[in-house]
């Protein structure tokens, strides 16, 4: 088994481009050589090339919080997942919970995004988990499984594609679940994603929901949890590096 543990920061529409590249540089010369785990940071669009430039050289990657399912063409406003590419990102988070409500993103609309992040030789970041009420009700274990097998891309293996577990009511809201339920969620997914993507050995499986660097060694301990997927915290270096030395 060689994963790796994958750090990633999603700043979400935060950042104007003279404090994305001060925590950008901050993050390139803050960072431990040689560290144990892969750093990510997805600025907004706009921050995309310069945040890249910024880390350039260092052990910190860049990726996009979205694509466009399409290659290109009349979709005004969207950003198609070889522009993201070519501003130097490796990435792309798709199927946020927040894109999921604030879009109407469907299983079947995050597939085709993750499909279209492999044609351009991005790493989709695909993006699952349940509500409240889901998991009040006992389904949060179905409900992933759905959504998970409707995410996936036929176009995936378990090399080409990172998941993120995000409990919806986890995010910012300083709330997590339990560790044991957080093994018991991803134990169970790398058993789904596996019999879609027929083996799951070396598929990278996040937790995001309120990591911070107080919680972040606990969780990143669990056998089947591979990195943490980060909004609030990634907004400071101190704490984001924080969360990285947790994986080391
Ligand atoms: P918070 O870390 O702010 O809870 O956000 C998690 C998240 O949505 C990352 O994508």
């Amino acid at each position: 088994m060689t994963r790796r543990v994958l750090i990633a920061g999603n700043w979400k529409m935060n950042m104007l481009r003279a404090d994305g590249e001060a925590l950008a540089t901050a993050l390139a010369s803050g960072v431990a050589p040689g560290s144990a785990a892969d750093l990510l940071v997805c600025p907004p669009a706009t921050l995309i090339a310069s945040v890249a430039a910024k880390l350039s050289g260092s052990a910190v990657s860049v990726g996009g919080q979205d694509c466009h399912m399409n290659e290109s063409g009349a979709h005004t406003g969207d950003i198609a997942a070889a522009m993201i590419k070519d501003l130097g990102a490796g990435y792309v988070i798709v199927g946020h919970s927040e894109r999921r409500a604030d879009h109407a993103e469907s299983d079947e609309t995050v597939k085709s995004k993750a499909s279209a992040a492999l044609a351009a030789a991005l790493i989709p970041i695909i993006c699952v988990g349940e509500t409240e009420g889901e998991r009040d009700a006992g389904k949060a274990e179905s409900v992933v499984g759905s959504q998970l097998c409707g995410s996936i891309p036929e176009s995936a293996t378990e090399d080409t594609i990172v998941i993120a577990y995000e409990p919806v009511w986890a995010i910012g809201t300083g709330r997590t679940p339990t560790v044991d339920d957080i093994a018991a969620m991803h134990s169970h997914m790398r058993q789904v994603a596996g019999s879609v993507l027929g083996g799951s050995d070396n598929l990278r499986l996040l937790y995001g929901g309120s990591v911070k660097p107080g919680n972040a060694m606990e969780i990143l301990a669990l056998r089947d949890v591979d990195g943490a997927l980060v909004g609030g915290a990634s907004l400071k270096a101190e704490d984001f590096l924080g969360i990285a030395a947790a994986a080391e």
